[in-house]
């Protein structure tokens, strides 16, 4: 099979799979923001991604396809330092043009992934998984108790603790490192690399990776400025 065996295959199974996250995180982000606006709203859209069959299997196709990247990415990382073999001890200058993201992927990939699982644990695990249990209510460590698809209490509730704004803030900069090289290589994987679109993919690619880290930055920024004047400012 080419694309296990060959290193234009990996690399094109990286850019797709890449591509398709990239797709679900813009989703993810306008579905978010919408709860800055309106929690009903907010909480229909979570209704709607519950535990209902097209949802459970939404989820298991994700999951698939962030196993299939990282698995990927660890053969490609693999396959780069047999083939530097002892040059990696060298201490080299980084060449001019080459960003430290681009050295760095698989390491901040896992640190993407590392916040991520806390991410499921608080959301994922505590909403869908809970309602697949059949559990009608969630206590919360405050001993308040919620409905699993009370999205916007969720975000109330994890957002009012400024360690886990700290977090998720180094999350989302883990993230835009990881998606400003990613994005253009992805896009040059898949072959749009004429020399008049190269820099210009770099550039969409920068643009893309602060959009996504403003918009979730500033969700998770705003319900922590809500919980600091709590009712008074409503
Ligand atoms: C403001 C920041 C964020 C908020 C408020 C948020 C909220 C949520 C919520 C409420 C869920 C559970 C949905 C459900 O099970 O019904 C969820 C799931 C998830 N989140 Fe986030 N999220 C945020 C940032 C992120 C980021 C930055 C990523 C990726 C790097 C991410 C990746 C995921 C994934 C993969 C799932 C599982 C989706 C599924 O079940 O199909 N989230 N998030």
């Amino acid at each position: 099979m080419w694309l296990i065996h060959s290193s234009i295959g990996r690399k094109l199974v990286m850019s797709i799979s890449g591509i398709v996250l990239l797709v679900f995180l813009l989703f993810h982000l306008s579905m978010n923001v919408a709860a800055v606006f309106s929690a009903e709203a907010y909480n229909t859209i979570c209704a709607l991604l519950g535990a209902n069959w097209y949802a459970v299997a939404a989820t298991v196709v994700l999951a698939g396809i962030i196993t299939i990247h990282f698995v990927y990415a660890a053969m490609i990382t693999l396959q780069n330092r047999k083939a530097r073999g002892r040059d990696r001890y060298a201490v080299n200058a980084r060449p001019k043009g080459v960003s430290w993201a681009s050295q760095n992927m698989f390491v901040i990939g896992i640190v993407v992934i590392g916040f991520l699982i806390l991410h499921f644990s608080q959301f994922w695990y505590k909403m869908m998984f809970a309602e697949l249990l059949g559990c009608h209510e969630v206590t919360l460590c405050d001993g308040t108790t919620v409905h699993p698809q009370d999205g916007a209490a969720f975000i109330s509730y994890y957002f009012s603790h400024l360690w886990i704004v700290l977090a998720y803030l180094i999350w989302y900069a883990a993230l835009w490192f990881h998606l400003t090289h990613g994005v253009w290589s992805a896009i040059q994987t898949v072959g749009w690399n004429n020399q008049v679109w190269l820099k210009r993919w770099k550039v969409i690619a920068y643009l893309v990776a602060t959009l996504i880290f403003l918009g979730f930055a500033f969700v998770t920024l705003f319900f922590y400025a809500k919980s600091l004047c709590g009712e008074s400012c409503c």
